[in-house]
């Protein structure tokens, strides 16, 4: 009881102290609840900011992945004339480079450049397109053979027998200056209808 008393005691001895805290709830620069609002408002404001300002930057940065990496520039395979006696498709082997995200890479390929019954030089990629082993053409069967499944094809590339779901692929070729050139891609495989990979 005496404890009690001496509570409400200096409660009334010290009024000006009760109406500070008053001024205190009614003054808004003081109130806790709207200072976090600004601080995250602020924040967010902030951090939008950044993300717009970063978009170009973050796309040129990314920009190597999103390109695409099968494009080559066109190989030369030489002399036109070097192909016009031959009488069974010619094997030869190309560096190609491609660009795989930031990276350059240089890689060896197989094609084969096949003259047909007209004269006209055609140009296939040694790439199965079953599951991508290198067919070879082999004399005695008279046929490009895969070594992996049995695939055959014919002198023209076409299938003959086996696992591949279509003909060996075609490359692009042209003559410049009599000279053979060829440009190398890729192609889907495990499909009927030939895709350039992109
Ligand atoms: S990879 Fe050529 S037949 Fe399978």
């Amino acid at each position: 009881m005496i404890e009690e008393r001496t509570d409400i005691e200096m409660l009334e001895t010290k009024p000006e102290q009760t109406v500070a805290i008053r001024t205190d709830d009614h003054d808004g620069h003081r109130d806790p609840s709207r200072r976090s609002f600004l601080r995250w408002f602020l924040g967010i404001g902030s951090v939008s900011v950044a993300g717009v300002l970063s978009v170009p930057l973050i796309r040129f940065a990314l920009d190597p992945l999103m390109r695409t990496t099968t494009q080559t520039d066109w190989s030369d395979l030489g002399p036109a004339s070097d192909f016009a006696e031959v009488n069974v498709p010619q094997k030869r082997t190309i560096s190609i480079t491609q660009m795989d995200g930031w990276r350059k890479v240089v890689m060896e390929k197989s094609i084969y450049v096949v003259k047909g019954n007209d004269g006209v030089l055609s140009v296939f990629t040694a790439t199965c397109p079953h599951l991508g082993c290198s067919v070879k053409w082999v004399d005695t069967n008279n046929q490009f053979k895969c070594p992996c499944h049995n695939g055959a094809f014919s002198p023209e590339g076409k299938l003959i027998s086996g696992p591949p779901p279509r003909d060996l692929d075609t490359l692009e070729s042209r003559l410049v200056d009599g000279h053979l050139q060829i440009r190398y891609q890729s192609f889907r495989q495990l499909v009927k209808t030939k895709e350039v990979l992109a």
